[in-house]
């Protein structure tokens, strides 16, 4: 009987020892995730002002790129020898359409600086697609990419053909 009651308690003791463990166990977990917690705060407190004010210099960089496109004025629709003045683009009747389409995210100085073959304006959209959100252009990519390769062809193209005609050197057959 005694021993028998011994026996109980002591299952007893370990059932509450295991009881106790899981316990701390859980309680342990909980402190642990306060200090987390409070951490956490505290490093946001101490650099979460300098992180925000590194992304909104990211979007003030964006914001400047839409200042630039709006100091362009829209409105300054003279063209001089050809060239629209407000952006520097040849003046075709395919200007709209590339204003439209080109300038809404950067200024036309990027595409009035830069000289391509039709392949590589065609590299360049696919790069500003999949890497600048640029959307697809549909049937009007080939008129864009015909007035970028005709006016801002590499200049290297025209200079070297021009120096191979230049270095042809005839000679008569008798
Ligand atoms: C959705 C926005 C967006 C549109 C629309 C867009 N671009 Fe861009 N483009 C970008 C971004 C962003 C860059 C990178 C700017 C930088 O590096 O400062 C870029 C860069 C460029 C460059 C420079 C590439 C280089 O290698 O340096 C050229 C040229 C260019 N764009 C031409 C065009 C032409 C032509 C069009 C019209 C078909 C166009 N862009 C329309 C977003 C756009």
């Amino acid at each position: 009987m005694n021993k028998e009651k011994r026996h109980f308690s002591e299952e007893e003791k370990q059932l509450s020892q295991e009881l106790l463990f899981k316990s701390l166990k859980l309680l342990s977990l909980f402190i642990l995730l306060v200090v987390i917690a409070v951490v956490s705060f505290m490093l946001y407190d101490a650099f979460g002002h300098s992180m925000l004010k590194s992304i909104n210099k990211n979007k003030l960089t964006q914001e400047q790129i839409e200042a630039r496109m709006i100091a362009v004025d829209q409105d300054d629709d003279r063209v001089e020898n050809g060239i629209h003045i407000a952006t520097g683009l040849v003046y075709t009747d395919d200007f709209d359409l590339i204003r439209g389409m080109c300038t809404s995210c950067h200024s036309a100085k990027l595409i009035t600086q830069n000289r391509a073959t039709k392949e590589g304006w065609t590299e360049m959209i696919r790069w500003m697609q999949e890497t600048q959100g640029l959307w697809d252009l549909g049937s009007n990519e080939k008129i864009i990419v015909d007035y970028l390769a005709e006016h801002y062809a590499p200049d290297d193209i025209g200079r070297r053909a021009n120096l191979e005609i230049e270095e042809i050197e005839w000679y008569k057959l008798e």
